[in-house]
């Protein structure tokens, strides 16, 4: 089958109104800061898949190795007929799943949802190819807005991996996983993939790799912000920091400001000092009873948690109650 045109819950015009919003407030905030969402224009998406294959970035490979190893259990104890896949990207390990419901029969749909028209335009043209006899829906939408817009009918599981939770902070991620149990019926299913608390020793490399990919990543939003405001940003003017944050157990990205500038954006002209940072990730790390703590709180039941062979990355199964 071939994929049907991509739904679009995301207007251009509220996507600009959005990006202006988050620019005018983090970039006027005290500490600035920037959503990670604005990294994944086209570039920025190919810089992503190019960071998922660094020998320094282990979450992709650690969380493939998971999938890899359980996707037929997915398969058997969802019975789901729809895959709705959150942050979906190119869904590139998401066909170890696909494959393994295959082989098992029973899945109908398979509906992607991700903010990167580019990467949804070119997973769910794949994807429909590869995969004859499954109906591909993709939605250009934002996992944090369009939740109570999921399809109905038949038994769900939505998927949600790589460890995206980890871009939302506390409060956000209890926001965002009791309107996703809403978004659901009992006995519907979430498979979630989060990255593990470890040594920083392993976790701060895989945001600060050799060949500086993830730095060309983080000041690729400099460039979204040029090209959709109108900005005059220097990316080369701002070096990447990532940093561990014991206390929260989180990677923060940053852009530190290598002079002093001024930088025009909208109407507003924001003072950078030598030094200066501005946030423009957070990437937080879990302990396995702090997921199912917060999965609990949001009415999900956890009953499968699953980790690569070296404990790096953990994939949680649960069910909405
Ligand atoms: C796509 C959010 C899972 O936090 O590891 C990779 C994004 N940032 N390198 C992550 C990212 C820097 C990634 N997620």
């Amino acid at each position: 089958m071939t994929a049907e045109p991509l739904e679009i819950y995301l207007e251009e015009r509220e996507v600009e109104r959005d990006l202006r919003r988050d620019v005018r407030a983090g970039l006027s905030a005290e500490e600035k800061w920037l959503p990670p969402k604005w990294f994944y224009d086209a570039r920025g998406s190919e810089l992503f898949e190019e960071i998922t294959r660094l020998p320094e970035y282990y979450p992709t490979r650690a969380e493939r190795a998971v999938l890899a190893e359980r996707a037929g259990d997915v398969a058997a104890l969802t019975g789901a007929k729809t895959l709705i896949e959150l942050g979906s990207g190119s869904s590139e390990k998401t066909r170890l799943l696909l494959d393994a419901f295959t082989r098992r029969g029973g899945l109908g749909t398979f509906v992607p949802l991700d903010v990167s028209v580019s990467a949804l335009e070119a997973s769910t043209a794949q994807i429909a190819a590869d995969y004859p006899g499954l109906r591909v829906r993709g939605i250009v939408g934002d996992f944090t807005r369009q939740l109570d817009r999921l399809p109905t009918g038949g038994r769900r599981l939505v998927v949600f991996l790589g460890g995206t939770i980890g871009n939302l902070v506390p409060a956000e991620r209890a926001e965002f996983l009791a309107a996703t149990s809403a978004a659901l019926e009992a006995g519907d299913w979430l498979l979630l993939g989060t990255d593990l608390v470890k040594d920083p020793s392993v976790i701060v490399p895989a945001y600060d790799d050799a060949a500086g990919v993830t730095a060309e990543f983080n000041r690729n939003v400099l460039h979204v912000i040029n090209r959709e405001l109108g900005a005059d940003f220097d990316p080369a003017a701002f070096e990447h920091v990532a940093h561990w944050d014991p206390e929260h157990e989180w990677i923060e990205m940053r852009l530190r400001a290598r002079r002093a500038m001024r930088v025009r954006v909208l109407d507003l002209s924001v003072e950078f000092a030598v030094g200066e940072e501005l946030r423009t990730e957070v990437s937080a790390k879990f302990r396995p009873a702090g997921i199912a703590a917060e999965l609990a709180a949001a009415g999900f039941t956890a009953t499968e948690f699953w980790t690569d062979p070296e404990g790096l990355f953990g994939v949680t199964l649960a069910q909405a109650g």
